[in-house]
Formats: structure tokens, sequence, C-alpha cells
């Protein structure tokens, strides 16, 4: 060591976590991987404690439970990061909204079409309904290795909100857009609840101990062109620089899924720190503002598939992002029928392995 140098300080936390320092704007020697939906049905794991929980929100409000089904894709995998076990849902469960989720159809809600619906929602009981979250944060972090991060989430307004108003999913959102036209008023009511409910879960979850956030805007692409600012840019926006004044070293990673043209304003604009692109979009060729990191974006379908064309997408994905900050993961979630083997094979790829 050279005289005069300061004596080596433990690094900081986060220069062991490779996912931390990409958020950040810092590219390292290989990208960071993880995967949307990595816990879930395509497990057998996954699979066997779900059997033991009576309905899919008890499950993710079992402290025990969710941090089991967060840890597994970790553990077979060797993932750089975990992400907490829960859903998007959990928001309008707990401002009270009636939530459930049915076999072979997805979730269904008591819809909120009139200012008296929305009315009945309230805020008595949302930090107690959310607390279990909290709890499986904590312990997740105590699990976890030094060198893996742990991702909290929640749905975007927009999002959260199309299953407010349609009362499920797999729809054209017809109704959510059309109260966006025609009741502007309502439909910005509607929005700033879910908006200031999901500051303060995303607050609680990084006091928890939550160090990076992502915002699924899954439905994004859904929003007509004129009004993609105030139905996704601003809700977003607030969101971030709500957490931002109180947690400024907290990554957030934006998901506007499918929303093409808008994506490039959507990263100058809502603040966060890192995109993910969906796989309809060239992700290497996105323009990012200074310092934004990229996550994306393996067609779900090629890893669901395997063999020669995901390797070669998979290494060509890797190769073009050298240098850059990135974080390797797909175009959205991992499809039910996946092979684990699959899923092996994908990171041991991306970790240069294979
Ligand atoms: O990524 C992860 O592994 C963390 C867990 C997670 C789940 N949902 C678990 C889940 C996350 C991040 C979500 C987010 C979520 N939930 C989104 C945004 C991401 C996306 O996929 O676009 C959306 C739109 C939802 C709403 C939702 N939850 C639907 C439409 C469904 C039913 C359809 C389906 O795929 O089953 C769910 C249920 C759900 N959420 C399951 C899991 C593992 C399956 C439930 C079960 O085991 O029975």
């Amino acid at each position: 060591m050279r005289t005069g140098t300061p004596s080596p300080q433990k690094p900081a936390r986060n220069l062991m976590k490779p996912l931390l320092q990409n958020l950040q704007g810092h590219a390292t020697a290989r990208p960071p991987v993880w995967l949307m939906r990595q816990a879930g049905r395509y497990l057998p794991e996954y699979r066997a404690l779900r059997a033991k929980a009576k309905n899919f929100i008890a499950f993710c409000l079992d402290p025990e439970l969710a941090t089991e089904v967060t840890l597994q894709p970790v553990r077979r995998f060797g993932m750089d990061a975990a992400i907490l076990f829960a859903d998007i849902l959990l928001v309008p469960h707990a401002l009270g909204q009636s939530v459930a989720f049915v076999e072979n159809e997805g979730p269904k809600l008591d819809p909120i079409r009139n200012a008296a619906a929305l009315a009945q929602l309230s805020d008595a009981r949302f930090a107690e309904t959310l607390s279990p979250v909290m709890q499986t944060i904590k312990r997740v972090r105590a699990a976890l290795p030094d060198t893996v991060a742990l991702i909290g989430f929640a749905g975007a307004p927009w999002t959260v909100a199309t299953y407010m108003i349609e009362g499920e999913g797999g729809t054209d959102y017809e109704r959510t857009r059309a109260m966006a036209w025609s009741e502007p008023a309502l439909f910005s009511a509607v929005i700033d609840r879910i908006t200031a409910a999901t500051i303060s879960y995303l607050m609680a979850q990084i006091e928890a101990g939550a160090e990076a956030l992502q915002l699924f805007d899954s439905w994004a692409g859904a929003v007509p062109a004129p009004l993609f600012d105030t139905a996704v840019i601003e809700p977003t926006k607030r969101i971030v620089s709500a957490l931002k004044a109180k947690h400024p070293a907290i990554p957030i990673i934006g998901f506007p899924r499918a929303a093409g043209s808008h994506v490039a304003r959507y990263a100058a604009l809502t603040g966060v720190d890192a995109v993910g692109i969906d796989h309809m979009t060239d992700l290497t060729a996105a323009v990012m503002p200074d310092g934004i990191a990229v996550q994306g974006n393996l067609d779900p379908v090629l890893l669901l598939h395997g063999g020669a064309a995901m390797e070669r997408e998979v290494r060509g994905l890797v190769a073009a992002m050298a240098g850059k900050p990135f974080v390797f993961n797909l175009g959205h979630g991992v499809m039910q029928p996946t092979p684990p083997e699959h899923v092996a094979r994908l990171v041991a790829l991306v970790k240069g392995a294979a």
C-alpha cells in the first residue's frame, strides 16, 4: 500500500451487491440477474408451500411462508436479488376493497366506479393489514447472503387502478379508460388515493429493510397517449419524490410495460433510477438520461423453451450491455410452465459460468 492512502475501509454494504451498484449507475464486471415472478408456481417447492395457505392473500400475509417463498429462487438459482413475495393487489385489499384470487380465473374485486364506492375505502386498517409484509422483509433481510439485495415493490397507480375499477384482470381496460376520459375528477381521485397509499406502503417497506424498490406499471401500454402524463408519469413522479425526500439512497426501478414511445420521457421525468424494458422494445437501443440504468428484457417465451435460441439471446444481451449500468431480467414475468432447469441455465449464462 502507498503511504498516505487511508487504511482500507470496510466497503459500504452496497459495494458488495451488484444489483445496487448497477441501479446506482455503476456497471459491474457481469450484470446482476433476477427475474420478475422468480417465485411462483413453476417451482415445485412453491406449490408445496402454497398448498398450506387457505388462500393467496393469506399466503402473502403469512411472514413465515412468504419469507420462505421469497428465498426459494435465491437458494435454488443464486439470484443476485430477492423480490419480496407479495402482490400488487394487497394495496386495495388493505384499503378495504374486497379482493379475492379465484383459482384459474385470477383476481376478482368489488369494482369502484363512482365516488360513493371510492369513499368506502379507508386507511383505518391499512398499516396494520400490511404489517406482516414488513415482518417478511425483516426476516428475508436477516437470511440473505451479503451479496444479494432485497427488492420491495408495489403496483404503480394506473395498473392498480385498472384492477380496482374493472374488478378483474384480462380486460381491455375499457371502463378505466372511459373513467379517465369522461370523469377526470373521479379518475384523479382514484389515482390520488392509490398514490398516497403506495407512498406509505413503500416507505414502510424501506424502513423494514427493502434495499431497492420496483414500481410495476404492467398495463402502462393500455393508457391512451394523451393521458399518459396524468395516468403514469405524474403519479409515478409523486411517489418517487416522496420516497427520495426521506430515503434518497434507495434506488427505484420503474417498469412502464409496453409504454413504447413514452419510455424516454418516463425515464427523464419520473425520477426513477432504472427503467425496466419489456421484450417488445429494443433494450440495447434504449437511450437513457445519464446514470439511469436499464433492466430487462429477455422474452419469457425464450426462457420457457430454453435451448440454443435462449443461449444466443442471453449472450447477445449481456455482450451488448457490457460496461453499461444494466440488470438482467425478463421482459415480463416467468411463465408458469417454465422448467426450473431453464432458469438455472439462464443464471449460469449471465454469470459467465456456462
Ligand atoms: O416477482 C415475484 O416473484 C414476486 C411476487 C409477485 C407476485 N405478483 C406473486 C404472485 C409480484 C411482484 C407480483 C406483481 C403483480 N401481481 C403484478 C405485476 C407484475 C406482472 O406480472 O405484470 C400483477 C399484474 C399482479 C396481479 C396478479 N397477481 C394477477 C393478475 C394474478 C393472477 C394471475 C396469475 O399469474 O396467477 C396474481 C397472482 C399471483 N401473484 C401469483 C403469484 C405467485 C399466483 C397465485 C397462486 O399461487 O395461486
